[in-house]
């Protein structure tokens, strides 16, 4: 019977951080030839799943795929598009690519800061709304654009703020 070493108990402990579904493609990527090069797939599928990448979740999966700690909070904290923190129950996204920009996009997000009392980035701490920005979302024409949750916005202008938010109050 082969013998259970502290580091096998360290993952047996690692393990139980995620769902069997997660640990499936965790155990795949670490049978591949370089299983350090899935490590952004990997990061990529348990934010998916779980929201956002837990310092918990962060060394499960070093403890795991065998890379050192360091490295991987060094990715997931490398990349704009992991989250280390919680995200609120809305994401507002304001397009900042160049047409927007011109149009005052960098204005309605002054704005957006001011009212919501955050960066980009940041969630509210109501944990209700998370800021981010955004590349161009394709609608130039109708610039500046935000995205609230699934609904686009368009031509906003910082006056308009308030009203919209007051929409998405009651989520
Ligand atoms: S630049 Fe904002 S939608 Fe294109």
């Amino acid at each position: 019977m082969s013998k259970i070493t502290p580091n096998d108990e360290v993952i047996a402990e690692a393990r139980k951080q995620f769902d069997k579904d997660i640990l499936d493609f965790i155990d795949d990527c670490v049978k591949k030839q370089k299983p350090h090069s899935y490590l952004i797939a990997v990061l990529h599928k348990v934010q998916e799943k779980y929201g956002y990448l837990s310092k918990e979740k962060l060394q499960a999966i070093a403890h795991i795929m065998q890379i050192p700690a360091a490295k991987v909070s060094g990715v997931a904290s490398f990349y704009h598009l992991f989250h280390l923190k919680p995200k609120g129950k809305l994401i507002i996204s304001i397009c900042m690519g160049t047409a927007c920009y011109v149009k005052g996009a960098d204005k309605v997000a002054k704005k957006l800061k001011e009212e919501l009392g955050i960066d980009f980035n940041q969630t509210t701490s109501d944990g209700k709304y998370t800021l981010m920005e955004t590349r161009c979302l394709g609608m130039c024409a109708m610039a500046p654009v935000i995205k609230i949750g699934d609904d686009v916005h368009a031509k906003v202008t910082p006056d308009k703020v308030l009203s919209l938010l007051e929409k998405y109050k009651n989520i």
